[in-house]
């Protein structure tokens, strides 16, 4: 195909885009599904914050929108969403190898591929820690706001939209040990994410506000 290098770093960048929505998706679907789930179980009056209501000298220590329930439908959706991308990891494996050859890709090594859309461990401990990794992330941002007053729902923006990136890089920290961590992800593939992250999250929210999956647009 295309000798064109112009052409070929098109298709690198969208490529990279690819793979790092592959890599950071269990902990996207953990952050995402916590809205709509919640939401229902709410509605059978399943929704207990995780604080309990207690207080931190004047504001809430996390605030009625950090639920019980949704942390765990959070994590064990994240999981089960991590995992059936695993069992899919092998074809997606093969076709992507074929894509980036036929494209002629100059910036995506062969290697990365094979690495990271793949059946391996690091990739089964991704689809583990990612989801609380993000859970906690989501916490520790409400826990900040609370203590720069800022009311539940109210948007601080940047925070609002990476901290459960944060948690996932600090979660994974805290188990370096067991070998899989954002951090050992290679940088053109964790830049992408941090940088995109806070745009995709706005655009996702703002789909979920007008269609009224979401009370708030961020
Ligand atoms: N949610 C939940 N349990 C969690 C996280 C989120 O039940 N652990 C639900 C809540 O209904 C919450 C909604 O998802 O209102 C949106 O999450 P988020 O934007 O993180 O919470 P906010 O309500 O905006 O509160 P905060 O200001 O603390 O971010
Ligand atoms: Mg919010």
């Amino acid at each position: 195909m295309p000798g064109n290098v112009f052409i070929r770093l098109l298709l690198d960048y969208l490529f990279i885009f690819y793979m790092s929505m592959w890599i950071i998706f269990p902990a996207y679907l953990a952050n995402a599904v916590m809205v709509p789930v919640s939401r229902r179980l709410e509605k059978r009056g399943w929704n207990h914050s995780m604080d309990g209501g207690k207080f931190l000298g004047e504001t809430r220590v996390l605030g009625a929108g950090k639920t019980i329930e949704g942390a765990l439908a959070g994590t064990t959706i994240g999981i089960l969403g991590g995992i059936v991308q695993l069992l899919l990891a092998p074809a997606f494996q093969f076709i992507s190898l074929k894509w980036h050859g036929f494209y002629g890709s100059l910036l995506v090594a062969n290697g990365d591929i094979m690495f990271y859309i793949a059946w391996n461990r690091t990739s089964m401990i991704r689809a583990l820690i990612f989801p609380p990794g993000a859970i906690l992330g989501d916490m520790m941002g409400s826990f900040i706001k609370r203590r720069m007053h800022v009311n539940r729902g109210e948007s601080l923006p940047l925070l609002d939209q990476l901290d459960f990136i944060i948690g996932v890089i600090l979660f994974s920290l805290v188990s370096h040990g067991i070998g899989a961590s954002l951090i050992q992800v290679s940088p053109l593939y964790l830049v992408p994410i941090i940088i995109l992250t806070p745009l995709i999250h706005l655009a996702v929210n703002r789909v979920a506000f007008k269609t009224g999956i979401k009370d708030v647009p961020h």
